[in-house]
């Protein structure tokens, strides 16, 4: 959410930052802009929209030795050029961007800067006024900077400029991400190494509340007491194919197509030479005392949550609750005497999960974060992680981290239940390898889900999905792809429960997508589509081989009845691309969304 890049050096600053913004543009797109600094002073563009535009605003000739960029997803402020970063102090000596929320501007506002006449509708232009009104006191650049981070209260990634020194980049961070990256005669800062693997794959990470001077040759990191941290840097891993699009026309396809792949990966990843499960033994042990599991998670990730609720009650034997993390602080369960926390989170940046694990943590309980990013905040602060190997996903919509979310549960449970002693009639690794072999099948079959989502889709204002038991929560996020990508107002629905009021809303023509995957269920939930049915609802059944009837529209390749939720959101991801496709959406980079949403 909001991402900020800066190099020092002597390559082509203008250059690197607009390539790394690229990179970073999934993290919010509304507005994007960069400031480049040489003797002759600071110059800076900024544009609304996106980095394509920013582009072609910027003097191609400027050449410079320093510089600093963000790409903006709207908090404080409608996304316009003026509210766009980077915001300069009031005489334009300084300037700035940051990523993150101030929550105490208005106060900092009316405390030191009753004299300056803001530019912007924005949080950030604060702290480059109050940064320009402390030096303008008497004190240094470096000191000014510092005393304005200890009176921020909220999250920031900063990074600053001062057009009267080229040899300097000045960074900070509180709860939003910053990695400062090491070159050989530049340094570059970052929210993400993968804005920065173009020149460097060494990265050191910044600890809340600390702050940096960065000169081409030198990384001076301090805490807010101004006292010296000595840090090592670490070897990204990443590779740099895995975040191109290759030949795939949007990184969405890419990642849906990745899924059998990524699943295979986990396989590999959780088991040991023996082909026995392979976690951590602490893990084991924290599973193992809990009395109950508490899942906190949002969105997509609070889905595969649902799903993991089934597996681990199902298989070992603990009750789960699943929470959404946004309510969870404000609504708290009365919690069990030995609960575990597990927060799912593809990026390990969520704020709205972050909040409650600080809160469960400060209460002295136990913490788990699934996560697809290691060092990311979640997981460096929760006591164990589980890794989801999945690789960047990089279109907003999640596909491939929620199918690896629901593998590692499934192993985690099965785990557990080994643990404890429970006999299984369940083997994880073989349920995912045909796991694995049914997506192929399913992403080979592109054309029919183009089909699907053209007679059902084309011309839809609604649609539902309706499932039952593991299905319902399926449907849940084949609502959730549909409406992010093509902006189709969709509901997912347990199946049961659309006759108590719901019903009304179907129309003649109104889509009904059906989920079918549950011996148990089936009669049930084909019992819920003739209801619809006979509202004129135009129905679409996906159901499992061996459940199938006559009639239905789709059937995907029978697995494990516990796997189904990992293959059947696979033609429901297909269909919500193809929709957002013929109606001429923006797949990858959906309207008001972004990535990793580092704002409560
Ligand atoms: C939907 C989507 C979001 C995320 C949610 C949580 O496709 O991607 O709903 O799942 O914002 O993000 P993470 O998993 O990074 O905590």
């Amino acid at each position: 959410m909001c991402g900020i890049v800066g190099y020092i050096g002597q390559e082509d600053t203008k250059e690197i930052l607009l390539k790394g913004l690229e990179k970073l543009e999934y993290r919010g797109y509304d507005s994007a802009g960069i400031a480049v600094l040489n003797e002759n002073g600071v110059q800076f563009f900024k544009e609304k929209g996106r980095i394509a535009q920013l582009r072609d605003a910027v003097d191609v000739s400027i050449e410079a030795k320093a510089g600093i960029g963000h790409t903006r997803w709207a908090t404080h402020g409608v996304p316009n050029r003026m509210n766009a970063h980077p915001h300069q102090s009031a005489s334009g000596r300084f300037t700035l961007v940051h990523n993150g929320v101030i929550e105490n501007y208005e106060l900092l506002k009316r405390e030191y800067l009753s004299e300056v006449e803001f530019k912007s509708d924005t949080d950030t232009e604060v702290i480059v006024q109050m940064i320009e009104v402390f030096v303008n006191k008497g004190i240094t650049v470096e000191e000014a900077f510092r005393q304005t981070l200890t009176k921020l209260k909220g999250s920031y990634a900063i990074a600053l400029l001062d057009n009267q020194d080229s040899e300097r980049i000045y960074v900070a961070k509180n709860k939003s991400p910053l990695l400062v990256g090491v070159g050989d005669n530049f340094n570059v800062v970052a929210s993400d190494a993968m804005a920065m693997l173009q020149v460097t794959d060494q990265y050191i990470e910044l600890m809340d509340k600390e702050m940096v001077v960065l000169t081409k040759e030198s990384i001076t990191i301090k805490n807010l007491d101004g006292e010296v941290i000595h840090r090592n840097p670490f070897t990204c891993e990443l590779d740099a194919s895995d975040i191109e699009k290759g030949t795939y026309s949007h990184f969405m396809l890419k990642e849906i197509d990745e899924q059998p792949f990524v699943i295979r990966k986990i396989i590999q990843r959780y088991q040991d030479e023996n082909n026995a499960l392979k976690l951590d033994d602490k893990i084991r042990k924290a599973m193992q005392e809990a009395d109950r599991v508490y899942i906190v998670a949002c969105g997509t990730s609070y889905h595969a949550g649902l799903v993991g609720k089934q597996f681990i009650e199902t298989l070992a034997k603990i009750p789960v609750e699943v929470h959404v993390a946004s309510e969870f602080s404000y609504n708290m369960p009365i919690l069990s005497e030995k609960p575990l926390f597990i927060f799912i989170s593809q990026s390990g940046e969520t704020a709205d999960s972050r909040a409650v694990l600080v809160k469960v943590k400060a209460l002295g309980h136990r913490t788990l974060t699934i996560t697809n990013v290691p060092g990311s905040t979640l997981s460096r602060e929760a006591d164990f992680t589980l890794h989801l190997h999945a690789g960047p996903e990089i279109a907003v919509a999640s596909t491939k981290a929620y199918t690896a979310q629901m593998a590692v549960l499934a192993i985690l449970a099965v785990d557990t239940a080994r643990t404890k002693g429970i006999e299984l009639d369940f083997d994880p690794i073989q349920e995912l390898s045909i796991v694995a072999n049914a997506m192929e099948i399913l992403c080979d079959q592109k054309d029919e889900m183009d089909k699907i989502a053209s007679e059902y889709l084309s011309t839809a204002r609604n649609c539902f999905f309706i499932g039952r038991g593991i299905d319902f929560y399926v449907g849940l996020e084949g609502a959730l792809k549909l409406k992010e990508i093509s902006y189709i107002q969709a509901e997912g629905f347990a199946g049961g429960e659309l006759k108590h009021g719901t019903i009304a809303l179907i129309e003649e023509g109104t889509p009904v997508v059906a989920i079918a995957t549950q011996e148990t269920v089936n009669l049930g939930i084909r019992g819920n589509v003739k209801e619809v049915d006979a509202r004129g609802a135009n129905s679409c059944i996906i159901s499992m081989k061996g459940l199938e009837q006559v009639g239905d529209r789709f059937v995907i390749p029978a697995v494990h009845e516990l796997m189904t939720p990992l293959i059947s959101v696979i033609p429901l991801q297909l269909i919500a691309y193809y929709a957002s496709l013929q109606r001429g959406c923006d797949v990858d980079k959906p309207r008001n969304l972004a990535k990793s949403v580092t704002v409560e």
